[in-house]
């Protein structure tokens, strides 16, 4: 949600934050603009829409040879997507000039007390309060940085922000609360983004500045330090990404590409990881000597969304393969309700982005409370894996399609590596680490063949594209996986799908089936398997389609269309028989005609509550 880019060297300034808005619109968004400052004179170019509407807009005017700049795409939260709403914002004189992510959270006080001032507002924004304030700070404070030092200490909420001055043509000053905030370091030019993936074409070098933190950037140099004016030192790191990573590399959208990753993905996130001599798994990151994850008597996951569903089989898992009490719980649920935070659990905050704000707030009260709290998070140097400081990177790679695949697959596939590991702490033998470890070293194989059935999931998905609603049902290890497919299947395609535990079908839900309701039945080679048979029998026997995933034998004829998955370890299946419900989705949603990488409504991460 939201995107920030600024620039200051000696390129034409407007191509380039262009540039990096467009790589940023993966993060979802309905309005985006632009300032370049020369002369002494700010011109700002919004545009509500897509990137490409802002560039038509900017088409219609000389092109500015400006070479400083600062741009913005938004997802509105205060007042609508529209050209007024949409950042950078100015004061009232066009001094100042503000991109801001986040929210400030005292904005209707902030916006009151302007007007009673004086003050003409010409947006519903939070964020033009902020240029107002840093306007009228400049008044007295000797640097624009002290200026917006200033103005942010009455301020509460979350930012990420970057400050144009047009009196200051040398320098951008940017801060950070909450909101990512990443400059990137150049050859005589600086770049400042809200993710690397609108650097990453330029450079690798980068600084990520902390919460509660501000930096002054000018073309050749930074300074960073805090909100009460101490300096702090940051010296760039190099990130382990390319433009490649942003690019669809001969893929129709990003989805199918990151799909296509997953074996790449999982050989990474195993890589160095697994242990044959002592049939376990290393994870380095967790901080965790034998002895305290002996201590561990409890784990809970928490995440939103799929890395909710995530987190739910790597619960199973824990229980399955260490024998401690394990659960998940959405993120957003556990920070609300005043949790009991247990001092003998371990709680494992998941996030493929490492932002999303549900997330990041469960992982603030666990640590006000005593937690102990570590990350299972996909990007480096992200608010989440930051606040935790210690837990398992997932090693998917950037993931850019709003609907999670290779991440999600990580996650359960670290998981399973933290439930080897507490497992063999405990008492799983030797010989059953083995089995798991020989497992996930199988499992990238595995899922290319998955993959390699491709074209007989898309045929079943467009049998049955027509349904305008689904059941997903599972148990157990299945049920984890249901709720995914039937999340993956909504996200992007909008068919109205429902996950449902198998067993629990006939105390309501089964009113609903008819031959206008499939069902997608998760069926693992497992000792539930006659249940699960029991189950299709059932839905069937009302006249209901069911679309079988499995990796067991079932009788001929059993279900209306069957896709088969290879067999593996049966603790491992909620990895491999989440992948066809991916393809299925993806299939749905394309013959729907669909925009996959970008359904509607939703972002990539969510920053907001
Ligand atoms: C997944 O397909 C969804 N787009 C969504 O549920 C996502 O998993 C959720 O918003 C959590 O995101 P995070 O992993 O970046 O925290």
């Amino acid at each position: 949600m939201c995107g920030i880019v600024g620039y200051i060297g000696s390129r034409v300034a407007t191509p380039v934050l262009v540039e990096g808005l467009h790589r940023l619109e993966y993060r979802g968004y309905d309005s985006a603009g632009v300032a370049v400052l020369r002369r002494g004179r700010i011109t700002v170019t919004k545009a509500a829409g897509r990137v490409r509407d802002l560039r038509e807009r900017l088409a219609e005017s000389a092109p500015s040879p400006a070479t400083v700049g600062i741009a913005h795409t938004r997802w509105a939260t205060h007042g609508e997507p529209s050209d007024r709403n949409a950042h950078p914002h100015l004061d009232a004189e066009g001094r100042i000039a503000v991109v801001h992510n986040g929210i400030i959270e005292n904005a209707e006080q902030l916006r009151a007390k302007l007007v009673a001032d004086g003050v003409e507002l010409v947006s519903e924004t939070d964020t033009e309060a902020l240029a107002h304030l840093i306007a009228a700070e400049l008044a007295t404070a000797p640097s624009l940085e002290d200026a917006v030092r200033a103005a942010l200490r009455g301020v509460e909420g979350t930012y990420g922000l970057v400050v144009l001055d047009r009196t200051r043509p040398d320098e951008l000053v940017v801060a950070r609360n909450g909101s990512p905030i990443v400059l990137g370091v150049g050859d005589g030019e600086m770049f400042v983004a809200s993710d690397v993936a609108a650097l990453v074409h330029h450079t690798q070098r980068v600084v990520f500045l902390d919460d509660g933190e501000l930096a002054t950037v000018s073309a050749g140099a930074y300074r960073t330090s805090t909100l009460d004016s101490r300096r702090t030192s940051k010296e760039p790191t190099t990130v382990d990404l390319v433009a490649d990573d942003y690019e669809l590399g001969g893929h129709s959208d990003f989805m199918r590409k990151e799909m296509y990753e997953q074996p790449e993905a999982i050989a990474r996130a195993l890589r160095g990881r697994l242990d044959e001599r002592f049939a376990t798994a290393h994870l380095g990151g967790l901080g965790l000597d034998p002895m305290a994850l002996r201590a561990v008597k409890r784990v809970k996951f928490l995440g939103c969304g799929s890395a909710y569903y995530a987190g739910q089989m790597g619960a199973t898992l824990v229980e399955e393969l260490a024998r401690i009490p394990a659960d998940a719980e959405p993120a957003s649920e556990f920070r609300y309700r005043n949790p009991v935070v247990d001092p003998d659990a371990l709680y494992v905050a998941i996030s493929q982005s490492g932002e999303t704000l549900d997330t990041l707030a469960a992982v603030q009260e666990l640590r006000r409370k005593g937690g102990l709290v570590i990350g299972a998070v996909n990007v480096v140097g992200s608010a989440i894996a930051r606040e935790c400081g210690s837990g398992v990177f997932l090693h998917a790679g950037p993931e850019v399609s709003v609907a999670s695949t290779k991440a999600l697959t990580n996650m359960t596939v670290s998981f399973a590596m933290l439930a080897l590991l507490l497992g063999r702490v405990r008492d799983l033998s030797a010989a059953a680490g083995q089995r798991i470890v020989t497992g996930l070293r199988a499992l990238p194989e595995r899922v290319d063949e998955i993959l390699a059935g491709e074209s007989e999931v898309e045929r079943i998905a467009k049998r049955f594209a027509h349904a305008r609603h689904m059941f997903f049902l599972g148990r157990v290890r299945g049920w984890p996986v249901a709720r995914e497919g039937a999340q993956k299947l909504k996200e992007i395609s909008y068919v109205h799908a429902e996950a449902y535990q198998s067993a629990e079908l006939k105390h309501g839900p089964l009113a609903l089936i008819d031959a206008e309701m499939p069902s997608v039945v998760i069926v693992p080679e497992d000792e539930l398997l006659a249940k699960n048979i029991g189950t299709i029998e059932q839905i069937r026997a009302r006249g209901g389609p069911v679309i079988a995933v499995t990796n067991a034998d079932l009788p001929d004829g059993l279900a209306d269309e069957v896709i088969r998955v290879p067999r593996g370890e049966p603790e491992l299946d909620p990895i491999l028989l989440t992948v066809p419900l991916q393809l299925l989705a993806y299939h749905t949603a394309t013959a729907l005609g669909r925009d996959i990488d970008k359904p509607r409504n939703l972002a990539k991460s969510v920053t907001v509550e």
